[in-house]
């Protein structure tokens, strides 16, 4: 395509040449057209991707029939006067065919991707007046020669291309010349100096190039200047007087050059002029008092010059200013009284002086929609006046930024008044007192910074009122409470900056709600509590920093949490996960609370059953379900996670010890320091089974909180479980070890699964229990198939077993901590036996979270006071499990039910319905009609008492026998049952 079309403008320029020869040889009239072989050829040239010059056709025999779009003709003479392609997506080079378009007038190629440079003949042509080459890709120098034949030139523009080199001089010689564009490239060095006296020219822009010098004396005689810019070159010098002479100028753009000395005087002569700018150059000394004569100055731009003294009282003649920025100079003194006359200012830029005094009150007067003070009184100790003042509503002001000055009081509600605002910065001053709700109505706020002040008290709750909040700054504060979650309302929010203050409570997790958040800074203050695992979900997050704080827990999943650098999480003590280089500890965070209050109102462990104080316990119901709910929500994410992690590494784990335990034990069965100690209690130590089999993985039965567990048989055929403990670099000493589990050896009860024995390495430790065949409680109710589940007296028979059980170990002093179904065995004789007993013994005393995770390792079972640091565990803590466990019976479901958006915690569930008295509704459907109604509701009430979230009001074990006792011989006790 691209060989085939090159090959065609070969083709077609040969044949112009051949053409061009022949019409010189012949000298016919230029009836064969000349414009449609140039501008066939000039269409060779480019590429037309978007076919924008499909109407150029070669056979038409001319280019003036009205369908060649962007070609204009003269109607008498019917040559092309006109080529306009702007915005046409033309690539390629601008092509000699032009030439021949001898009648040419304005030729406009704007806005498209042309590259290379431009032929010094196109200019020659007789009577162009415009060239406009604007936005392309034109590249190289100028050359001389361009401008050599530009008599009738009125316009050039090369603006916005890549063009180089000094500018041609030539130029100088193009007298009609009117506008003179070549902003926007790479000039460089003088600017020829003919240019200067151009007469003709209304318009130059030289801006954005790389041009130096002075400027000339003399330009005066440019007496049609309309406007001139040399913004952002290496101009240097004085401004000469002359400017004043160009009466008709209304923009002087000198901004960002090297300019220096005084404003010249004559400036002040224009009094057209509304556009004046001398930004960012070296001019010093005063802004002269005649600058108020200069009656048409929309915008006066000072700013980033070496001015200095007093803003002239003048400054407020100008009747128009619009734009007023005096921004980084060294003016002193108050801004002048009279400026309460610029009824038209929209802006005003003071900031980064040396003023002092008050914010004038005209200010809030006016139709301003911008103030920029900050940083003007470094000198500082100016009580404002300011937040008085703003009791007159300004409903202008959109961008105010009084950042960086002395200003202090308090910010009034009447800010309120400021309802167009969209940015403020008060950042930097002395501010007090609290942030008034009334920053809520500020609708239109995009930006608000209120940082490094002495703001006090809360954050308001009305912030989630500034629903179009973007960036919210208060860092370096004293502000104390919590972080609102109304906050969730301001959406668009994307900079949240708190650090620094002394902000308490959790992070709300309406936070994971800003999907715009990017940049969260909540460091150094004393916020405690999870961090909210939605967190994670934030699309948009890039820097998450809240080092300092006393946040806990583990650090949300997710590749963003994952990889935070370390300091943004820093000196949080019990925060835990890769990132903080500590591993989490397997807890349930979040724990129920219990209100120690609630204490001393009900009746102090009543053996009675009845439910008597019915809105004590549906508070605290409520109380526990809304702690459970929280505690559920966050604990399923966390058993997912766990599961998933535990799995892989325990399956690695369980196959690597199969091999090395088996060697221990086939080295010495019996008592050897190197290999380990087997002891069991009735003295029969000899393992029927080869060693390797005493753990083999195929006979694992199951897993605890614990450890894994495995069946082997022994030389006299007994079956045992060998419970092998995962706990191992928690256990104690081997001598605390040893007399704990022999303790435990000692416990002898039907309903409890006897301990026979333990080995002990420092590595490895097992205990060896008698085998149990029929399985756990939990398989029987949850797991059971069919017809076959318990029926009422197997139930009743499990739990009356179970609490003897635990009778007897309370008994012995020893607390079982872990009471669930998958710890009671049901025998052959459907008798039940407890097992895990006591095993929290085994540990040193840690951390009790990390020990009521470990071994209540399912939830709904847990006592409440596991959770509360400052109540002691007791035996109470296994009747709150052994209550749950009889709800489960009863009931036949799980402690906690999750459903599809729901989670059911059973012993609320039980409590609710008691207490609408429909407590019968609870009871397993499998039992309908086959148990009787006033036994099961009596046990079933002694799971609410023995689920009691106080403490002191659950009945003892002994107590607990009984009742059922009791319950099984109603002749006996039915009266107190009630
Ligand atoms: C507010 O002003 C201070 C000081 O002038 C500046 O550092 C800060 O970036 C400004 N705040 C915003 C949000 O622009
Ligand atoms: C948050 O948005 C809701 C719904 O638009 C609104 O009802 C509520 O008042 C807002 N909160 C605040 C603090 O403005
Ligand atoms: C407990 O009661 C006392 C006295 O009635 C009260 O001051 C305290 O705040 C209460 N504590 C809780 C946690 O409710």
């Amino acid at each position: 395509m691209l060989a085939f079309s090159n090959m065609r403008a070969i083709f077609l320029s040969l044949l112009f040449f051949v053409l061009v020869l022949v019409v010189a040889a012949t000298a016919v009239s230029p009836s064969l057209n000349d414009d449609v072989l140039g501008l066939i050829v000039f269409k060779a040239d480019l590429e037309d991707p978007m076919g924008k010059l499909v109407s150029w056709n070669e056979d038409d025999e001319s280019a003036c029939g009205g369908n060649w779009v962007g070609v204009k003709c003269n109607s008498r003479s019917n040559r092309v006067t006109e080529i306009n392609l702007d915005g046409f997506f033309l690539n390629g080079k601008i092509g000699i065919g032009l030439l021949r378009l001898q009648f040419l007038r304005k030729l406009s190629l704007s806005r498209n991707n042309l590259t290379g440079g431009i032929s010094p003949n196109i200019a020659q042509i007789n009577n162009l007046r415009v060239i406009d080459l604007s936005d392309n890709n034109l590249s190289e120098e100028v050359s001389d020669e361009f401008f050599k034949q530009c008599g009738s030139l009125w316009t050039v523009s090369l603006a916005r291309n890549k063009f180089s080199g000094k500018i041609p001089s030539s130029l100088e010689s193009c007298s009609a010349l009117t506008s003179i564009d070549l902003s926007f490239n790479m000039f460089s060095g003088l600017v020829p100096s003919g240019i200067w006296t151009l007469s003709g020219l209304r318009s130059l822009d030289l801006s954005q190039n790389m041009l130096e010098g002075e400027i000339p004396k003399g330009v005066e005689v440019m007496k049609n200047l309309r406007s001139i810019s040399l913004a952002k070159n290496q101009f240097s010098g004085e401004v000469p007087n002359g400017f004043g002479s160009c009466l008709l100028l209304r923009s002087i753009d000198f901004s960002d050059n090297s300019l220096s000395s005084s404003i010249p005087g004559d400036l002040k002569k224009l009094t057209l002029c509304s556009y004046l700018s001398l930004s960012g150059n070296a001019f010093s000394g005063e802004i002269p008092e005649w600058i108020g004569e200069m009656k048409g100055l929309q915008t006066l731009d000072l700013s980033r010059n070496g001015f200095s003294s007093q803003v002239p009282d003048s400054i407020g003649n100008l009747p128009s200013l619009k734009m007023l920025n005096l921004s980084a100079n060294g003016f002193t003194g108050n801004l002048p009284e009279s400026m309460a006359n610029l009824s038209n200012l929209l802006a005003l830029d003071v900031s980064q002086n040396s003023m002092s005094g008050g914010l004038p009150s005209w200010i809030l007067k006016s139709d301003v929609e911008k103030v920029l003070v900050s940083e003007s009184r470094p000198s500082g100790g100016i009580k404002s006046t300011f937040y008085s003042l703003a009791e007159v509503a300004i409903q202008s002001i959109q961008v105010m930024d009084l950042s960086d000055n002395a200003f202090s009081d308090e910010i009034t509600s009447t800010i309120a008044a400021l309802s167009s605002l969209q940015f403020l910065n008060l950042s930097n001053n002395s501010l007090g007192g609290p942030i008034p709700a009334a920053i809520g109505e500020l609708k239109a706020l995009e930006g608000l910074d209120l940082s490094c002040n002495n703001l006090s008290g809360y954050i308001p709750w009305e912030i989630g009122g500034v629903m179009l909040l973007k960036e919210l700054r208060l860092e370096k504060n004293s502000l104390v409470g919590k972080i609102p979650s109304s906050i969730e309302n301001c959406s668009s929010l994307s900079t949240l900056n708190l650090s620094q203050n002394r902000l308490s409570g959790s992070i709300p997790a309406a936070l994971a709600k800003l999907t715009n958040l990017q940049t969260v800074d909540l460091s150094l203050n004393s916020l405690t509590g999870n961090l909210p695992k939605q967190l994670a979900d934030l699309p948009n997050l890039h820097s998450f920093n809240l080092s300092h704080n006393k946040i806990q827990g583990e650090l949300p999943g997710g590749s963003f949490f994952n990889t935070i650098p370390t300091s943004s999480v820093a000196g949080n003590p019990s925060l835990c996960g890769a990132s903080v280089n500590k591993s989490c500890p397997t807890v349930l965070p979040k724990p129920i609370v219990l209100n120690p209050n609630t204490t001393t109102d009900s009746g102090s462990g009543s053996m009675s059953p009845t439910l008597g104080h019915r809105r004590i316990i549906l508070s605290i119901s409520a109380l526990i379900a809304i702690g459970a709910a929280v505690v559920i929500v966050i604990g399923v994410i966390g058993i997912i996670v766990l599961n998933l992690r535990f799995r892989s590494s325990a399956e690695r784990s369980a196959a690597a010890f199969t091999f090395s335990a088996g060697d221990e034990f086939s080295q010495s069965p019996t008592t050897d320091a190197n290999s380990g100690k087997l002891v069991m209690f009735s003295g029969e130590p000899e393992f029927s089974s080869g060693a390797h089999a005493l753990l083999n993985k195929d006979c694992e039965l199951g897993r605890g909180g614990f450890g894994a567990v495995y069946q082997t048989v022994l030389r006299d055929g007994r079956s045992v479980a060998i419970k092998k403990l995962t706990v191992s670099s928690l256990v104690k000493s081997q001598e605390d070890f040893e007399r704990e589990v022999k303790k435990l050896g000692k416990i002898r009860h039907q309903n409890l699964v006897k301990l026979e024995g333990y080995y002990w390495t420092p590595s490895l430790q097992l205990l060896i229990y008698d085998y149990v065949s029929g399985g756990s409680l939990y398989k029987h109710l949850h797991e059971g198939s069919g017809g076959n589940f318990l029926s009422w007296n197997e139930r009743f028979n499990v739990i009356l077993g179970t609490a003897k059980a635990l009778a007897h170990l309370h008994h012995s002093n020893v607390i079982h901590y872990n009471i669930k179904s998958m710890n009671v065995l049901i025998d052959s004789n459907g008798e039940p036996k407890v097992c895990d007993y006591g095993l929290a013994k085994l540990l040193p005393m840690l951390d009790r979270y990390v020990l009521s995770s470990k071994i209540q390792s399912a939830l709904g079972y847990m006592a409440p006071e596991f959770a509360c640091r400052t109540v002691k565990i007791t035996e109470k803590c296994d009747i709150y499990g052994f209550g749950v466990l009889v709800l489960e019976i009863v009931t036949g479901k799980r402690p906690v039910e999750y459903m599809e958006d729901d989670v059911v915690v059973l012993c609320d569930m039980v409590r609710g319905t008691s207490e609408e008295g429909r407590v019968e509704e609870c009871i397993d459907e499998k039992l309908r009609g086959k148990f009787p109604a006033d036994e099961a509701i009596s046990v079933m009430k002694l799971g609410l008492l023995c689920t009691s979230q106080v403490p002191s009001n659950r009945p003892d074990m002994g107590e607990v026998v009984n009742i059922l006792e009791l319950i099984r011989c109603p002749s006996e006790g039915q009266e107190e049952l009630g």
